[in-house]
Formats: C-alpha cells, sequence, structure tokens
C-alpha cells in the first residue's frame, strides 16, 4: 500500500482564503468498487505553486487528471472541484464545458512530452491549433503567435522549430513546445505533472525554470497591467 500524495506550498505569492483559482475539496477517485483516492482537498491561490509528494502509485497523476476531466470510463471521481470564474463542480461538468476550459482555463504539461504531441503534425500547426480552438488567434496572426511562443520558452531558431516535426527535437526541446501549447492561451491553471521525469538530468533543472519564469512573469503582467489582463484568475498557477 502506497503512502497518499500530500500537498506542500512554495515559495511563490500567498494564497489568500477567499482568493482561490482551485478548491478540491473531498475528492475521491474508485474503479468500480476499488478505491483509488480518497478525500483529497487542497486550494491553490492566485499565483501559488502547490506541488504533489507522494511515491509512485500513490495518486499523483489520478488527482491531475480528475481535474482535468480526463479520467477513463472506468473511473470515476466524486467530491467537489470548484474553478474560479466557473460556476458548479467540475467533476460533475459534461465534456462540452470542459473542453472549453481545458487548455484556455487549465492546461496541462504531461509527463511525456512525445505521446503529448501529434507525430504527424508540424510542432508551429499543433502550437497555432491551440490558439485557434479556442479563438485566441486565427490564421497568419496563429501562426506567428505560435513562433512567438517557441520563442519565448528558449527555443533557438523558433521559425524553424515550428516547421519541425516532434521526432526532429530532442526531449527537452519537445517538452519546451508541450509549455508552450499549456501557456498559449494564459490558462488560469497549469498542472504540471511530472514535468522533467523522462528528461535527462542536465535538461531537468532548465525545463523547471521555464515553468517557474513563465508563471511569475505572467503573475507579474497580470498585477501590473491590471487593464490590459480581463480578471485576476487568468494569471494564476498551479503545479505538480
Ligand atoms: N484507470 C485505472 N484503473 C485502475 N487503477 C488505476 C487506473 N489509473 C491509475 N490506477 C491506479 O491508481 C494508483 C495511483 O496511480 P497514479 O495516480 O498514476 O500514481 P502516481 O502518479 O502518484 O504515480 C495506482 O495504483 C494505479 O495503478
Ligand atoms: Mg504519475
Amino acid at each position: 500500500m502506497t503512502t497518499p500524495a500530500r500537498p506542500t506550498t512554495g515559495d511563490s505569492a500567498p494564497s489568500a482564503a477567499g482568493d482561490a483559482v482551485l478548491r478540491v475539496a473531498d475528492m475521491s477517485v474508485a474503479a468500480g468498487e476499488v478505491p483509488l483516492l480518497q478525500d483529497v482537498s487542497f486550494t491553490v491561490g492566485r499565483g501559488e505553486r502547490v506541488g504533489l509528494i507522494g511515491e509512485s502509485g500513490s495518486g499523483k497523476s489520478l488527482t491531475a487528471l480528475a481535474v482535468m476531466g480526463l479520467l477513463g470510463d472506468e473511473v470515476r471521481a466524486g467530491g467537489d472541484v470548484r474553478l474560479a470564474g466557473h460556476d458548479g463542480n467540475l467533476l460533475r461538468a459534461g465534456e462540452r464545458s470542459l473542453a472549453r476550459l481545458r487548455g484556455r482555463e487549465i492546461a496541462m504539461v504531461f509527463q511525456e512530452p512525445m505521446s503529448a504531441l501529434n507525430p504527424t503534425m508540424r510542432v508551429g500547426r499543433q502550437v497555432a491549433e491551440v490558439l485557434q480552438v479556442h479563438g485566441t488567434a486565427r490564421g497568419r496572426a496563429a501562426q506567428q503567435r505560435a513562433v512567438a511562443l517557441l520563442d519565448q520558452v528558449g527555443l533557438p531558431e523558433p521559425g524553424a522549430v515550428a516547421r519541425a516535426y516532434p521526432h526532429q527535437l530532442s526531449g527537452g526541446q519537445r517538452q519546451r513546445v508541450v509549455t508552450a501549447i499549456a501557456l498559449a492561451n494564459d490558462p488560469a491553471l497549469l498542472i504540471c505533472d511530472e514535468p522533467t521525469t523522462a528528461l535527462d538530468v542536465t535538461v531537468q533543472a532548465r525545463v523547471l525554470d521555464l515553468i517557474v519564469h513563465g508563471v511569475t512573469q505572467r503573475v507579474r503582467r497580470c498585477c501590473s497591467s491590471p487593464t490590459t489582463w480581463p480578471s485576476w484568475p487568468r494569471c494564476a498557477s498551479g503545479c505538480w
């Protein structure tokens, strides 16, 4: 039996009680009669980074997938999950409403970047697609924004990277692309599920720096120019 994962907060901005971007209360996940997660409760405040710590098999990924509404049909989740700006319990939300939130209000960086990317599509198109799907940018503007995002995540020659297929990039480069996709629409909440486990040790620190830097920049932009950002939840983040 594994020890349950537990949340821990980093040295980021403190969360005030009424300032939560995500509230998870008494969440449970079960496969049929077999309980996989029980009584999971935590809050992610605006600008706060929350880490979920636990050994392999303790339920970290299940927690992330349940919040994203990406659990398979064979498992079901109970409890109450609230996202700022969204009415109702996310665990009860329909697929259409979740599809609108995913990639826009909540984004996720998965453990294995190759499986998160479409191997048959150029990287630039994959970044542009998430902008187009959510109406953030269209056509040529979306393509240009995609190259700008690849530049922001520190990829050299972002124009060339945009034309590459995922297999033509290194693991670290692919994780940067996945991070660019996750940050593309300035999500209110960023969920990272062991984003560096599949990477070489030398690349791990750089990718973590990138995620922390990307989130900090967004919080700073949000706070420094409130008139250009629609509402406070847009710039908060969570990470595990
Ligand atoms: N679809 C599923 N059906 C049954 N059991 C599952 C399913 N997904 C995950 N589990 C089990 O739930 C537990 C927690 O898994 P997971 O969240 O992936 O752990 P972690 O990410 O902390 O390593 C594991 O014992 C795993 O085998
Ligand atoms: Mg996991």
